[in-house]
């Protein structure tokens, strides 16, 4: 297989020839050097979903023996200091809150961030799916769909499919043979459908083949030699199968899965480094860590698999990883034990974990031409590059690290536009709601500092910011705002039939709910203008068990599309202890029912009442009196809580 080493140092000359020249060139694997930078598409917003999807999680690490191994994140629950949504699952918060990963605003951040950060004439995602039932509507899907629009819209970028089978897997009913190989099977036909016939200027291509990223976990190599050895209909752009790459962890890390799975993969790539050393006294929070020396240690694993499998002929290529750190208590470890990759060293808390990895690729000019970054994005395990609220190093680093690998020249000063870019979209799009406020002419200004952005044409697109921004400012101070707050009871909000009152607070269980009605004069208020609300209430559970205590307002709003996302069921369901199924789906805010203004879940009652302080939005609430008994909020529960102190408070703003 001596033809496959020169192929891939061919191509290295190649790509260093383009980037002298400045060439847009198509890549694929096996071409110039490049990286990917997965994203996930599951964390949502109660404004553009009308559920916070992974932001909030309830589950039990239940393989750990860590000092706490349940938790329950509440992402609804915002900080009345600063505004902070305060119990998000993540040890990590975002420097631009809680964004929808299915929000169109966030999706262009995120390829303008890829653009800029990446200076990439190829830039690259790899998303990471769960398909379920070739191609019915969940959030990986949807996001799919929409990424690849955005890659045609710009032209340099590409979307490829890192391919969660065990997800996958845990999605389906019975799980027989039968089941999983057709599935399977659909969903491939359903990605070489959707994605890959957009050919090699969209998705990722080794020579003439689609190239797929395997997670594993899930497939035995039994079902996976079935699934592959089925017929695909393949549409007449597509010369060639697809390759399979499968991830070092779960394909290679021991002799056993390396003989398992030769002959039958085509390559391997690195992930978030996965080290189970014993965590000592001082860290028992987690079960496993892992330090810089492990991290790299784990790096050089990959490595020399990588370079041996390429050179006995059993790969075609493969991937190394830079990762910034890991903690999956957001997740509860999916269920399993809790790590720990510590962003920076340990001893010294000086060195960084993520350039350290960054360091061993480009200094040991090591062999491989393609870098995956897990993950843009993903919260619940904490290792996204984005931006945070005290820290902007993975973005800068990224950025740095990336020029020295690719050696390129770039200017950097486009690393943060992107994210003065989507703050400045989120607050036109808020003012815009404003009845008797016309945005486009801001929108317009928007548009052009994005194209500018697009175009790494960094000082027009400063410009362009700077004067939207003023245009904003200038329109800003033409509103009126006045600031409103309800206490309930009160002449303004009451009650729609007579509560239950236990002490002096309001019960509410499985029959006992509290709906509350606003008075048509704050209603009309409320109708024509624009509004940011908090709703405040006091709450202590009676039960100790696992329930949730909810807020709802009318809507008129449709449910969100992915519905019925099983993945969210599956991966959470398993993980609640002693809760019935139906409760379960209850528990867990899957349904995108933009009338849920709260969903708060508890699982003890110590006897201390708890403050919650939760947004409401203008988008989401009607103040019609569409609720039951003709209310605007009502408030239900599963097990039994009192409820007192409620108020609301708006900043209302009108032109
Ligand atoms: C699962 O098994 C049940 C009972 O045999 C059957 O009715 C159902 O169709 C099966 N579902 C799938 C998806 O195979
Ligand atoms: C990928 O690996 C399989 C199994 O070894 C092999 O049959 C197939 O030819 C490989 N694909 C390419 C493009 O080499
Ligand atoms: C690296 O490989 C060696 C030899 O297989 C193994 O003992 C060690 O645990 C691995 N280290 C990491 C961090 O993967
Ligand atoms: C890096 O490795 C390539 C081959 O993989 C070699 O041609 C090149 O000379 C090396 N560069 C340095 C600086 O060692
Ligand atoms: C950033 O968020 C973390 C986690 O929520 C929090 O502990 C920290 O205080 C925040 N830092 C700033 C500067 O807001
Ligand atoms: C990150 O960069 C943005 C844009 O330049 C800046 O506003 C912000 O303060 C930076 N954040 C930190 C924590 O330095
Ligand atoms: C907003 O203003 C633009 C021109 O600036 C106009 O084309 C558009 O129709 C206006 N929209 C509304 C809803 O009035
Ligand atoms: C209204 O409330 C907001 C948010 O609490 C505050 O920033 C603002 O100063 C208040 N405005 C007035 C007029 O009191
Ligand atoms: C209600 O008040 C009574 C008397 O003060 C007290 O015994 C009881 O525990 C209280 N119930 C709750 C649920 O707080
Ligand atoms: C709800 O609370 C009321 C008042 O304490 C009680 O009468 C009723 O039985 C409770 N309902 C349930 C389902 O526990
Ligand atoms: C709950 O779901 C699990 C897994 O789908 C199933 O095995 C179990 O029978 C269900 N329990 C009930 C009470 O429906
Ligand atoms: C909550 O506690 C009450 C009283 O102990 C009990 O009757 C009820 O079944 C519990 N409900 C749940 C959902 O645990």
């Amino acid at each position: 297989m001596g033809s496959i080493i020169s192929q891939v140092i061919f191509h290295f000359v190649i790509f260093l020839i383009l980037v002298v020249d400045g060439i847009t060139v198509e890549s694929s694997l096996g071409l110039s050097r490049q990286v990917f930078a997965d994203v996930t598409s599951n964390k949502l917003s109660r404004e553009y979903d009308g559920t916070w999807g992974l932001w909030s999680y309830h589950g039990v690490a239940e393989e750990s023996h860590a000092t706490k191994t349940q938790f329950v994140f509440n992402a609804d629950l915002v900080s009345e200091t600063d505004g902070h949504h305060q119990d998000i699952a993540s040890m990590v918060y975002p420097a631009l809150g809680l964004a929808s990963d299915q929000d169109p605003a966030y999706q262009d951040l995120d390829e303008k961030q890829l653009g800029n950060t990446f200076y990439s004439k190829q830039k690259f995602s790899v998303l990471m799916a769960c398909l379920l039932n070739g191609g019915t509507e969940v959030t990986a899907v949807i996001m799919l769909k929409s990424y690849l629009q955005l890659a045609k819209k710009h032209s340099n970028m590409k979307i490829g499919v890192n391919w969660c089978d065990h997800w996958l897997m845990s999605t389906m009913t019975n799980k027989t043979e039968t089941e999983i190989v057709k599935t399977f099977h659909e969903n491939l036909q359903y990605l070489i459908n959707t994605a890959f016939v957009q050919g090699p200027s969209l998705t990722p291509f080794f020579d003439n083949h689609p190239v797929i990223f395997l997670f594993g976990g899930g497939l035995t190599p039994k079902l996976f030699k079935e699934i592959i050895s089925l017929p695909l209909d393949l549409p007449k752009s597509l010369s060639g199968l697809p390759v399979w790459i499968g991830s070092y962890l779960n394909f290679a890390s021991s002799e056993s899965l390396r003989e398992e799975w030769k002959g039958l993969i085509n390559g391997t790539f690195g992930w978030s480094p996965y080290v189970l050393k014993p965590t000592p006294p001082s860290l028992q929070s987690w079960d496993f860590y892992g330090d810089l020396s492990d991290v790299l240690a784990y790096q050089k694993n990959v490595t020399s698999f990588g370079n041996q499998c390429l050179s006995d002929g059993d790969c075609l290529i493969w991937c190394g990883s830079v990762s910034p750190g890991f903690d999956n208590r957001g997740c509860a470890g999916w269920g399993r034990e809790l790590r720990l990759i510590p962003r920076q060293d340990l001893e010294t808390h000086k060195r960084s974990t993520y350039d350290a990895q960054w360091d061993y690729y480009i200094q040991g000019n090591i062999s491989t031409n393609t870098i995956i970054i897990p993950t843009m994005n993903d919260f619940p395990e904490s290792t996204p590059i984005v931006a945070l609220n005290d820290s902007n190093f993975s973005l800068k680093s990224t950025s740095l690290h990336i020029k020295a690998w690719k050696n390129l020249k770039a200017d950097d000063k486009g690393i943060y536009l992107p994210q003065e870019w989507y703050r400045l979209q989120k607050a036109i799009q808020y003012y815009g709601l404003t009845p008797g406020v016309n945005v486009s002419s801001l929108f317009a200004y928007l548009n052009t500092a994005g194209q500018a952005i697009d175009n790494q044409d960094y000082t027009t697109a400063s410009d362009e910011l700077q004067t939207c921004r003023s245009q904003l400012e200038s329109l800003i101070s033409h509103l009126h705002s006045n600031n409103m707050t309800i206490h309930v009871p009160s002449p303004s909000m009451s009650s729609s039939i007579p509560p239950i009152m236990m002490n002096g607070s309001y019960v509410i269980n499985g029959t006992a709910g509290l709906y509350l009605t606003l008075d048509s004069d704050t209603s009309k208020i409320l109708v024509n203008s624009n509004y940011k609300g908090l709703l405040h209430f006091w709450y202590l559970p009676l039960n100790s068990s696992l329930n949730y205590l909810k807020v709802f307002s009318p809507t008129k709003r449709k449910d969100a599309a992915f519905k019925e996302d099983k993945m969210f069921l599956s991966r959470r369901n398993t993980h609640l202890p002693n809760v019935p199924n139906q409760t379960v789906t209850n528990l867990l805010t899957i349904v995108g029912d933009f009338a849920e203004v709260c969903s708060l879940v508890t699982n003890s009652s110590s006897g201390t009442w708890n403050k919650a302080t939760v947004e409401m939005y203008k988008i989401n609430q009607s103040w019609e009196h569409a609720g039951p008994y003709k209310s605007d909020l009502h408030f239900e529960s599963l097990g039994a809580y009192l409820v007192q102190n409620i108020s609301l408070e708006f900043q209302v703003i009108s032109s």
